[in-house]
């Protein structure tokens, strides 16, 4: 059971609300944290009833009991990240809240900021010393401090490198966490583990018999009220950046040393520096100008769609298509890894190739498209071979950010970026604007715009 201080700058946000409450709650709940206390910091002047009650409708099975115990430790802050002087207040207010509750010392500081303001909210942190150990434990055991960034990383490749540069002034490597929240996400932890753990997979996993690779990661969601965020933003940066060339790169990484964290982020760095883009449409939904904090003349993406080559021995000529998007006809976040066919033996031939998806959310699990016999008849239907992960172990898995926050508290890096895989996917990003694609209308509700690839 962890004892630690969470302190959120940002706490008025979406992602707080949404994500980071519920986690915690669900940590309460499962007593996976003890002796604890949060810190939310934002600029807002709000109480922190009603900050908590913004949090309270994405709580799934409500306990009276474990919200009164998150209200008891929660407290707020008001915060201006410009103001020199608030980081001293917030300094002081940490250390009376950690004298009061008898706590270790060991901190968070979560950043569910934009990233423009990473690298001066490190810079004020450090320079009024909340960021040093303060207290000294009786078993001699310092405590920690840990800070964690939320994506996207920067904006580009220089602005990711520039934050690098700063915060490591500061912190050292293990104590930087640098989320990607779909790393936290079970069935993306399963990408790897059913290809090395599988001998009917391994062996075939290359352009001898792998015919293409299609990653989807599509939203029947707008921008949700975050359009200043979102407007600054795009999909590009807020998706393909991360969750799509983090899935792409656990799809097609060459066998790690071993199935466990820095073999993990080696192979996918390797593997990033490989991916050539060859073409992409960038598309945006119709109204979408009209949303709160979106500028009337937006040519902000909130589509895209593009075809990669990893130039490889494994993967070469084995097209990965990529799509994301907000506003799309369903909710679907999937790897389908389609086989070549083979030789056809019959009259009628199967009318579709083999093909394994993962299937992330909305139902998670994967699948193995087979074909069949037809009963009574010699003939081939497809078929659908299923493995349904809440049949199996129920629907109380963990959500990623429990998984993430946990993995902060113990000190585990190994399903956080690592700074080379950020620049590296920042590499691949480039490679797309570069080609000023204009941006087409899709409506909403649909597979977006039609143009083709
Ligand atoms: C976030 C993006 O990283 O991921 C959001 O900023 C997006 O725009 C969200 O909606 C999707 O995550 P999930 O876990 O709901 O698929």
């Amino acid at each position: 059971m962890f004892n630690c201080t969470f302190v959120i700058l940002g706490a008025t946000g979406d992602l707080t609300r949404r994500k980071l409450i519920p986690a915690i709650y669900r940590l309460i709940r499962d007593k996976k944290i003890k002796n604890f206390s949060i810190i939310g910091a934002a600029l807002p002047k709000k109480t922190k009833i009603e900050v908590l009650s913004e949090a309270k409708k994405f709580i799934k099975n409500y306990d009276s009991a474990t919200w009164k115990i998150l209200q008891t430790n929660f407290h707020y802050f008001q915060f201006d990240f410009h103001d020199f002087d608030r980081y001293k207040t917030l300094n002081k207010k940490l250390e009376a809240i950690e004298k009061k509750q008898k706590l270790s010392g060991n901190r968070i500081f979560y950043l569910a900021t934009m990233p423009e303001h990473f690298s001066s909210i490190t810079k004020n942190l450090a320079n009024v010393g909340i960021v040093e150990k303060t207290i000294s434990l009786p078993n001699k055991q310092s405590p920690w401090v840990r800070i964690v960034y939320e994506k996207p990383f920067g904006y580009d490749l220089k602005s990711s490198q520039k934050i690098n540069r700063d915060i490591s002034k500061i912190f050292k490597e293990e104590q930087i966490y640098r989320i990607d929240h779909y790393l936290g996400k079970d069935l993306v932890g399963d990408i790897a583990l059913i290809r090395f753990t599988n001998s009917i997979f391994e062996p075939l996993w290359n352009n001898k018999h792998i015919h293409s690779v299609h990653i989807v990661l599509s939203e029947n969601i707008g921008i949700e009220g975050r359009g200043e965020f979102y407007d600054s933003t795009g999909v590009v940066n807020d998706i393909l950046q991360s969750h799509i060339l983090q899935l792409l790169a656990l799809t097609s990484m060459e066998p790690p040393k071993r199935l466990a964290g820095k073999f993990i982020r080696d192979a996918k760095s390797n593997v990033l520096k490989k991916v050539k883009l060859t073409s992409a449409v960038l598309g945006q939904y119709e109204g979408y100008k009209s949303e709160k904090g979106v500028k009337k003349d937006s040519k902000t993406e909130t589509f895209v769609t593009a075809k990669l080559f990893i130039n490889n021995r494994r993967w070469k000529g084995v097209p990965f298509f990529v799509k994301a998007g907000k506003c799309l006809d369903k909710k679907e976040v999937s790897i389908k890894i389609v086989f070549k066919r083979i030789k056809c033996l019959l009259d009628s031939c199967p009318s579709e190739p083999n093909y394994l998806t993962i299937s992330i959310q909305p139902e998670e699990g994967f699948y193995l498209g087979m074909n069949s016999k037809l009963p009574g008849k010699y003939e081939v239907i497809p078929i659908r071979m299923d493995f349904c992960h809440s049949c199996l172990f129920g629907t109380n898995t963990p959500e990623a950010y429990e998984n993430l926050l946990i993995d902060v508290m113990r000190g585990d890096q190994s399903v956080f970026l690592r700074r080379d895989e950020i620049e590296q996917s920042w590499k691949i990003v480039e490679q797309l604007k570069s080609k000023k694609l204009k941006v087409h209308k899709y409506k909403k509700g649909t597979n977006g715009p039609e143009v083709k690839l």
